[in-house]
């Protein structure tokens, strides 16, 4: 009841039950807004200016979704924000910094490097950041290709890097028919069928990830 002593009553109902005692996310930040905020900052270093604006439309798109579809706003947020921090990496790079952490890269990795940018990118979340719950990790790990063992988060995620408004494919009727699905799985089943009119090969992750969020 303290916490909304101060509050003005019309604050109280613009943000849902979500901002209510929020689950906090980093052992390093006390505030998730200050762990927001330096992920925001580091992403800015470390990408170029137009990939900048793409990760800013994939966490305007994430919140968006995460509203739409009642997921933990803070956890969605961070996990845009931070899952192509290591995408303009030397690829060359990935294999090593991985190794020595101990992760074998598979095969697949190994002739396409590019696609280990979520899974390094996770790791410097835990350890930069102190990010250690496993549903942000895991969605920023697999938000390239999916992976079955994603929740509602990573699907937040792999939905809104494919749909943020920066993408030429997204049509604005396309964006807002998107966001009338009625659950998150129906958002993804649209996307793949959009997916399999432009691509034949899908990586067995990506067949398994589309799989397991199949309609009931
Ligand atoms: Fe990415
Ligand atoms: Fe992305």
């Amino acid at each position: 009841l303290q916490y909304f002593d101060h509050m003005q009553p019309n604050q109280q109902d613009k943000e849902p039950l979500l901002a209510v005692n929020p689950q906090r996310y980093s052992s390093i930040y006390q505030e998730n807004d200050q762990l927001i905020r330096a992920i925001r900052l580091y992403a800015k270093r470390n990408v170029s200016s137009k990939r900048y604006q793409h990760i800013k439309g994939v966490v305007k798109t994430a919140k968006k979704l995460a509203k739409r579809f009642l997921v933990p706003l803070d956890g969605c947020a961070i996990a845009a924000w931070a899952h192509d921090i290591a995408r303009e990496w030397d690829p060359a790079l990935f294999g090593t910094y991985l190794e020595i952490r101990g992760y074998a890269p598979h095969e697949d990795e190994i002739a396409n490097p590019i696609f280990l940018h979520g899974r390094t990118a996770a790791i410097i979340l835990k350890e930069r950041f102190g990010v250690v719950d496993s549903e942000i990790l895991s969605a920023v790990t697999h938000h390239t290709l999916g992976n079955e063992e994603l929740g509602d988060l990573g699907k937040v995620l792999y939905i809104a890097d494919y749909m943020e408004p920066g993408r030429k494919y997204i049509t604005k009727e396309f964006f807002e028919s998107l966001l009338t699905q009625p659950t998150l799985n129906h958002l993804i089943q649209t996307i793949y069928q959009e997916l399999s009119a432009k691509e034949k090969d899908f990586h067995p992750q990506t067949i398994a990830f589309f799989k397991a969020c199949r309609l009931e």
